[in-house]
């Protein structure tokens, strides 16, 4: 069992990493309920693989749960089910004081915990996230967002959870290919500063794939320590460090709005391929070697993710998917920031890229 602590001042909370840790939510959450009532927000799928462990858990210790079911999806992340969670949570007469458990992965978090920063101004929520990607990333930081017509997570709030329970197993449910697409973040944070993790990921990213459970953990744990460390130093992405962990997000982004943000693309797979357009984009820069950006393509490669345009199902042109990444809303003051390497575990936020340049990279890649 791990306990990693995102220092926060008043707003610190642990993260509780162990297996088998759902089957005793008894002892880990009943302490969140009220009246011996917690209320429980997760998504039809999640209900189906791990509520019932959840529920058995709060039972023993005489905690029963209120659930509130959602469709599962990127498409719940908006007004429509915010309004119908805000109304279903009123109706269950949450207060200020209450904690709400998000249950399941990405969209259930960001949703729960935008719902928990506006209920009567702020209510508390607790993170029990089911998929790789909540566990080494969306479930830690306190970013929460819907999407907006204009485009993903578009309108939201910085609310941090008051815990987060991390259970490795209840990726035993989760489709391979939802595994593969969370574990692009997890060679992320090796790319970021850890030259020495993503050679682990090497080594072990198979293993973590196949389901070993202590690759799985190990490689959980390590990200969530990065994430915590990273959260602690920029809570508000007001320094620039945070601005790191969407390192392949802009390339990602564009991949995703050009495949219309369907299953065609899962976000992880987005994050994949633009991780590897990155270092490419590097090395064509001069700023790291050839043989990094063929490191971490051949990785990415190795265990099934995109790692270009055609793998990723891109084929608009340079200047198409640059305009798509005009709507990034990491757009600031007309300059759209990008995050580049000088080598393996050596990312940085460079805010001098000329657009029409990036375009005409990725015309050669298209033509490759
Ligand atoms: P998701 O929440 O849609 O989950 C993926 C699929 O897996 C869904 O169909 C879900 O029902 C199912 N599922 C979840 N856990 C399961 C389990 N244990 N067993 C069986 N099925 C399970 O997607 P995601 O990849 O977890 O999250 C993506 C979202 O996260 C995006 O909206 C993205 O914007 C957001 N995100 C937020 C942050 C942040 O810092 N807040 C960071 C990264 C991504
Ligand atoms: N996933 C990016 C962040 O939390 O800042």
């Amino acid at each position: 069992m791990a306990i990693v602590n995102v220092a926060l001042g008043e707003r610190s909370y642990d993260i509780l990493i162990e297996s088998g840790s759902l089957d005793r939510s008894g002892a880990l959450l009943a302490k969140y309920a009220r009246k011996g009532r917690l209320v429980v927000v997760t998504d039809d799928n999640v209900a189906a693989a791990q509520l019932p462990r959840l529920d058995a858990g709060l039972r023993a210790a005489e905690t029963r749960i209120a659930p509130i079911l959602l469709p599962a999806g990127e498409q719940t992340k908006s007004w429509h089910h915010l309004e119908q969670l805000l109304d279903a949570l009123l109706a269950l007469e949450i207060e200020r004081g209450d904690h709400v458990i998000a249950l399941g992965g990405g969209v259930i978090g960001d949703l729960v915990g935008f719902a928990a920063s506006i209920l009567k101004r702020g209510c508390h929520f607790v993170q029990v996230p089911t998929t790789l990607l909540a566990q080494v990333d969306s479930s830690v930081g306190g970013k929460t967002a819907i999407n907006a017509k204009a485009g993903k997570n578009l309108i939201g709030s910085f609310h941090q959870p008051a815990f987060v329970l991390i259970d490795p197993t209840t990726l035993d449910s989760l489709p391979d290919r939802e595994t593969r697409a969370g574990y692009a973040e997890v060679v992320k944070y090796g790319l970021i500063d850890d030259a020495e993790f993503f050679a682990w990921c090497e080594r072990h990213g198979g293993d973590l794939l196949a389901g070993d459970p202590e690759a799985r953990t190990r490689a959980i744990e390590r990200s969530v320590r990065a994430k915590a460390a990273i959260v602690a130093d920029d809570e508000r992405e007001t320094s620039g460090r945070r601005a790191l962990l969407n390192l392949g997000h802009t390339f990602g982004h564009a991949l995703e709005a050009d495949t219309g943000f369907s299953d065609m693309l899962l976000h992880g797979e987005g994050v994949a391929a633009g991780m590897a357009l990155a270092f490419r984009y590097s090395a064509r820069l001069g700023l790291c070697s050839a043989g990094d950006a063929e490191r971490v393509t051949a990785h990415l490669k190795s265990v099934g993710l995109p790692h270009d345009l055609s793998s990723a199902h891109v084929t608009a042109d340079g200047p198409t998917l640059v305009g798509h990444m005009l709507h990034d809303k990491k757009m600031a003051a007309g300059t759209l920031p990008f995050l580049l390497a000088r080598g393996i575990g050596q990312t940085f936020l460079s805010k001098d890229v000329a657009l029409s340049d990036v375009a005409a990279f990725l015309d050669e890649e298209r033509a490759a």
